[in-house]
C-alpha cells in the first residue's frame, strides 16, 4: 500500500473517497468543519441521522454528496479530542482505511490538516499496518473480493514535514510486514534453510548475517537445539544477525527468538485439531528478525545482535524420544520428558551461544512458548519475565508506547524444584499448572547474570479473528514494535 502526504487544499479525485475526523461530544476536526460548510451542512445532517457519537472507530459514510468531487465521504470517530495522540491518529486512520477498502474506491484521501506532522505520519503508519495482506497463494480470488483501495493520501498543512516524520515509521511498517510474512508462510515453504535465506537477504539493509548449520552447531555442543531438529528431514539452522550502528566498543543489546518452523510436538505428538496453527511457532524469531530489520532500515545508533534458533519439531524415525538426555552448550544436561516442550531447548542453546560470543549488555528472548500463558493472559497480552528491575521498567514503558501489551509474571525460586530430574541436571517440563512459569525458570538457567527478559507470546502472535483496526486477521507482527521502541528508549532517548 502506497501512502503519500499531500497539501491540505487538495480535492479528492473524481468519485474517490474522502475521510475526515470527528471527536466525541460533537466536536469536528477543522477538516470536517470545512467539508460540512462546503457541502451545505450535509455532514452534520447525515450524522444526525445515525447513532454516531465520535467514539474511536465509529464511521458514517455519505454517498455522492453534492458540493464535493468525492464519491464517498467517511466521517471517522477519533475519540476524545484532548486524547488525540499519535496512537489515536494511527487507529482512526486505520478505521478510515477499513471503512473504505472494500467499497470500490481506488483512492482514499484522509484529511487531517492542523493535526501536526507527527500525528499525520502516525496516521500513515496506521494505514500501512491495516492494509497488510498475505494473499500470494490466492490464485482464484476474484478482483471484486480484493481491497479496491490502492493508494491513500494524508492531507497535511506541511506535506514535506509529515513525509520526513514518516521516514522511520515507514521502516517500522516494512519491518512489521516482513515479520508478518514470515509467520504467514506455510511450513512447507518456510523451513529453516529457506528462513535463513530470507533473513540473509537483509544484508541489503547493512545487517551482517551468518548462518550456522548442523555441522557447526554439533561442534559447539548444542545438543538441546539439535535434539529438537533431529526428527525432521529439514536441517536446523542458527542465524546470527548483527547491526553495528553504535560506538565500536559498546556492548550490544541482544535479542533471541524461538524459530520452530513447525511444531508437531515430535514423538509427544500434538492432537490433530488445531495443529495447523503451529506453523506460527517461529513468531518469536520473526519478531526479532523484524526488529533488526527496523533498526537497520532506520539506521538506529545502537549495536544489536540477534540469534534465531530455527528448527522443525517432527516425529521422524531419528526423532528424540521422551526420556532422552541431551547435553546443552552450557554443559548442563536435560532429561526430555516431553518432546513438545521443545522451544525452551532451542532457546537454551541459542541464548548460551549469544552470551558466550557477544557478552551483551542485556538479553531479551521472544517465544511462542506455552499454551499456559494463553490460558493466563488471553490473546491480547503476552507474559513477560525479568531478572532486572530497570529492564522490566523499560519494557513496560516500551509496551505502553508501542501498543504491544505485556504483563509481568513471577520467577518464584520455590518452583525451581519442579524441574528436578532423577537422571539429569533438570527435566524439560514441570506440572501443567504454572506451565509458563516453569518454562521461564528453565530458560533462566541458561542466562548468565545479565539483565534478562523473556516474553512468552504464544497468545499474541496469531489472531485468526482480529478485531483490532491495525491488525488484519492472521499474523500480528507482535514484538517488532516493542523491541524497536525498547531500543529507542534505552539507546536513543
Ligand atoms: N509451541 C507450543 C506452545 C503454543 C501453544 C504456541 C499454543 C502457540 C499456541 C509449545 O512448543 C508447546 O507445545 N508447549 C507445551 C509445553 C508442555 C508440553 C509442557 C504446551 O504449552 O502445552
Ligand atoms: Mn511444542
Ligand atoms: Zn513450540
Amino acid at each position: 500500500m502506497k501512502v503519500d502526504f499531500v497539501a491540505a487544499k487538495t480535492e479528492p479525485a473524481d468519485g474517490q473517497a474522502l475521510a475526515v475526523l470527528a471527536f466525541e461530544d460533537g466536536e469536528f476536526s477543522p477538516a470536517a468543519e470545512a467539508l460540512d460548510a462546503q457541502v451545505g451542512g450535509a455532514v452534520r445532517r447525515a450524522i444526525g441521522a445515525t447513532r454516531f457519537k465520535g467514539t474511536m472507530g465509529q464511521t458514517v459514510s455519505i454517498l455522492a454528496p453534492s458540493g464535493t468531487a468525492a464519491g464517498r465521504v467517511v466521517v471517522v470517530g477519533a475519540g476524545k479530542q484532548d486524547a488525540f495522540d499519535g496512537r489515536a491518529a494511527e487507529t482512526a486512520a486505520a478505521h478510515a482505511y477499513n471503512a473504505v477498502k472494500d467499497t470500490g474506491a481506488e483512492r482514499l484521501l484522509i484529511m487531517m490538516p492542523a493535526a501536526g506532522a507527527e500525528r499525520q505520519a502516525r496516521a500513515a503508519l496506521g494505514v500501512r499496518l491495516a492494509a497488510y495482506r498475505f494473499d500470494k497463494y490466492r490464485t482464484t480470488e476474484k478482483p471484486e473480493k480484493k481491497p479496491s483501495v490502492a493508494r491513500v493520501d494524508v492531507g497535511c498543512e506541511d506535506a514535506k514535514a509529515a513525509a520526513k516524520a514518516f521516514k522511520d515509521l515507514a521502516a517500522l511498517a516494512d519491518a512489521i510486514s516482513f515479520a508478518r510474512d514470515l509467520v504467514s508462510e506455510p511450513a512447507n515453504v518456510l523451513y529453516p534453510v529457506e528462513y535463513a535465506r530470507r533473513v540473509s537477504a537483509l544484508s541489503r539493509l547493512g545487517l551482517e548475517v551468518e548462518v550456522l548449520g548442523v555441522k557447526e552447531m554439533t561442534k559447539l555442543g548444542m545438543g538441546a537445539l539439535l535434539g529438537v531438529g533431529q526428527g525432521s528431514a529439514r536441517e536446523s539452522q542458527l542465524v546470527v544477525m548483527q547491526w553495528k550502528g553504535g560506538p565500536k566498543d559498546a556492548k550490544p543489546i541482544a535479542f533471541i527468538g524461538k524459530g520452530v518452523c513447525f511444531d508437531t510436538g515430535g514423538v509427544s505428538l500434538k492432537p490433530a485439531e488445531g495443529m495447523e496453527e503451529m506453523v506460527t511457532d517461529m513468531a518469536g524469531s520473526a519478531a526479532v528478525a523484524g526488529a533488526m530489520y527496523a533498526l537497520a532500515a532506520r539506521k538506529a545508533k545502537v549495536n544489536a545482535v540477534a540469534v534465531l534458533g530455527l528448527v522443525e519439531n517432527m516425529p521422524g524415525g531419528a526423532a528424540q524420544r521422551p526420556g532422552d538426555v541431551v547435553k546443552t552448550m552450557s554443559g548442563q544436561t536435560v532429561e526430555v520428558i516431553n518432546t513438545d516442550a521443545e522451544g525452551r531447548l532451542v532457546l537454551a542453546d541459542a541464548i548460551w551461544y549469544c552470551q558466550d560470543r557477544f557478552k551483551p549488555s542485556l538479553l531479551v528472548d521472544l517465544a511462542t512458548l506455552t499454551g499456559a500463558i494463553v490460558i493466563a493472559l488471553g490473546k491480547d497480552i503476552a507474559g513477560f519475565y525479568c531478572t532486572d528491575e530497570k529492564l522490566a521498567q523499560n519494557l513496560q514503558a516500551a509496551s505502553k508506547a508501542s501498543g504491544d501489551a505485556i504483563w509481568r509474571m513471577p520467577l518464584p525460586a520455590d518452583y525451581e524444584r519442579l524441574l528436578d530430574s532423577h537422571i539429569a541436571d533438570m527435566k524439560n517440563t514441570g506440572p501443567r499448572q504454572g506451565g509458563s512459569i516453569t518454562a521461564a525458570l528453565f530458560i533462566k538457567r541458561f542466562t548468565n547474570k545479565l539483565p534478562w527478559a523473556h516474553i512468552d507470546m504464544a497468545g499474541t502472535a496469531w489472531k485468526p479473528n482480529s478485531q483490532a483496526a491495525m491488525i488484519p486477521s492472521g499474523a500480528t507482527g507482535f514484538g517488532v514494535r516493542l523491541l524497536d521502541q525498547l531500543v529507542r528508549d534505552i539507546h536513543e532517548g
